[in-house]
């Protein structure tokens, strides 16, 4: 028996289990059953009575709807010098934070603990309540290890969310608290509110530390929303990376991309616990960018920005080297042509004066010629009417004897293929016509 304790009829007190914010919660033998059982009372008084009194109200409405080996039972609701209490199952193991204690766990054991608890927590949503404030020291472990969901004080009624009846205050406990919650956005509350926090129990039974956990209750709410938690396998590289994707998963901030079920999460933990790849999938860089982004959206811009004045540098710099590799070449293809084009006027103009030195030759050699006395008759090219020719003046074509042989032959051994004597000259002018040249 207690001193100073409560007294409540059918109930011997043994002593206490615990003290919260509204109560205590004392070991006590139910008389009449002979059984060991959790008597949880209101202590409060005055104006807080009021407010409390309600909660226990909900509470015990809450577990009285729930049947489940892994949520503490209620047995009785009554009142007792004015005050409300409930019997509960006595659960002798202590809370799972005490048991947990900073160390971390086996992963394959927090893994089996999580699914029992994603399966309690399939029950407690199936009864149409949100727990709101799942914990370490709100999971009890029974003789065998056992873990047992407890403490509905702030549960929440999904019909009243939905109906949005409950005030915006915000309860809870930081280090565990889904962003939803944290920012008092009630009418986002629901079932992945309470899939965060279990993802945060995986997380802490993984590496020994929750996911958030910061110098007072503001930077933890902080964290809670700002920041990405720690990926599990960097403190604990050990760790199963589908465990760790399924954590993850839990902690994601938008609670539509989390496990919109409990019994989702339970089955993809079971997956896991009998070797079979895990649903979850983890986000990629570019998800995580734009997760990033959502979150700061103004840093977002400003990179955005600066991710677009560097793209378009470089864009203008690839094009103004891709323009001046083009306007190198066409160069290259220009001074090709233009050299062609002056070694072709270089051999032009050598083949005109080489025609023309050689006309120049043959009319001397026809003036020299001309300038020779006849040949005696009856030489070698005489003929019909040939010793009464007489010699005739040089430059006169078609009766010289001599000259037409000379220029032929010189003109068929010194002209270039099509270069006739009409052809064009280097300056654009004619060639010099034989004869014509002075
Ligand atoms: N059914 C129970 N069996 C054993 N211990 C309990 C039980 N319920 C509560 N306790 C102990 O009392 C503490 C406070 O209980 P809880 O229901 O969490 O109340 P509070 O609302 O004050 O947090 C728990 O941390 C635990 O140590
Ligand atoms: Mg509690």
């Amino acid at each position: 028996m207690v001193r100073g304790g409560p007294r409540v009829p059918g109930y011997a007190i043994l002593g206490t289990l615990g003290r919260g914010a509204m109560g205590v919660v004392y070991r006590a033998t139910d008389l009449r059953l002979n059984r060991t059982v959790a008597l949880k009372m209101v202590l409060a008084g005055g104006h807080a009575d009021d407010d409390a009194r309600a909660r226990f109200r909900v509470e015990a409405q809450a577990v009285a709807r729930l049947q489940h080996p892994n949520i503490v039972q209620i047995f009785e609701v009554g009142e007792a010098d004015g005050l409300p209490f409930c019997a509960l199952e006595f659960v002798p193991g202590g809370t799972l934070a005490a048991a947990l204690a900073g160390v971390p766990q086996d992963s394959f054991a927090a893994a089996g603990r999580a699914a029992v608890l994603a399966g309690a927590l399939a029950a407690v949503h199936a009864a149409g309540l949100i727990h709101c404030d799942l914990k370490p020291a709100n999971v009890l472990l029974a003789a065998d290890g056992t873990a047992k969901i407890t403490d509905f004080g702030i549960a929440k009624r999904l019909d009243d969310i939905a109906a949005r009846t409950i005030d915006g205050q915000v309860m809870g406990t930081p280090s565990y608290m889904a962003p939803e919650q944290a920012e008092g956005r009630l009418d986002r509350i629901g079932p992945p509110t309470d899939i965060w926090a279990l993802g945060a129990i995986l997380y802490e039974m993984l590496t020994g530390r929750p996911p958030f956990r910061g110098t007072g209750v503001r930077d933890t709410l902080d964290q809670v929303l700002t920041r990405d938690p720690v990926p599990v396998r960097r403190l604990l590289p050990g760790c199963p990376r589908d465990l760790e994707t399924v954590c993850l998963k839990c902690l994601e901030k938008d609670p539509a991309r989390r496990y919109s079920a409990a019994a989702e999460l339970a089955d993809d933990l079971t997956r896991y616990l009998t070797g079979r790849p895990v649903l979850a999938r983890r986000s990629g860089p570019l998800e995580q960018a734009l997760k990033w982004a959502r979150r700061y959206p103004y840093r977002a811009a400003t990179a955005a920005a600066g991710i677009l004045l560097v793209a378009a540098a470089v864009a203008v710099v690839t094009v103004q080297a891709r323009a001046d590799r083009v306007q190198a070449r066409v160069d290259r293809a220009e001074a090709e042509v233009r050299r062609q084009e002056v070694a072709e006027l270089r051999r032009r103009d050598e083949a005109t004066n080489r025609i023309t030195s050689l006309y120049r030759r043959a009319e001397v050699g026809t003036a020299e010629a001309d300038r020779l006395p006849p040949k005696p008759p009856g030489g070698a090219t005489s003929g019909p009417g040939s010793s009464a020719t007489p010699p005739r003046p040089s430059t006169s074509s078609g009766g010289s004897r001599t000259r037409p042989p000379a220029r032929s032959a010189t003109r068929r051994r010194n002209c270039s293929p099509g270069r006739g004597p009409g052809s064009a000259t280097p300056g654009g002018g004619p060639t010099p016509a034989p004869g014509s040249a002075s």
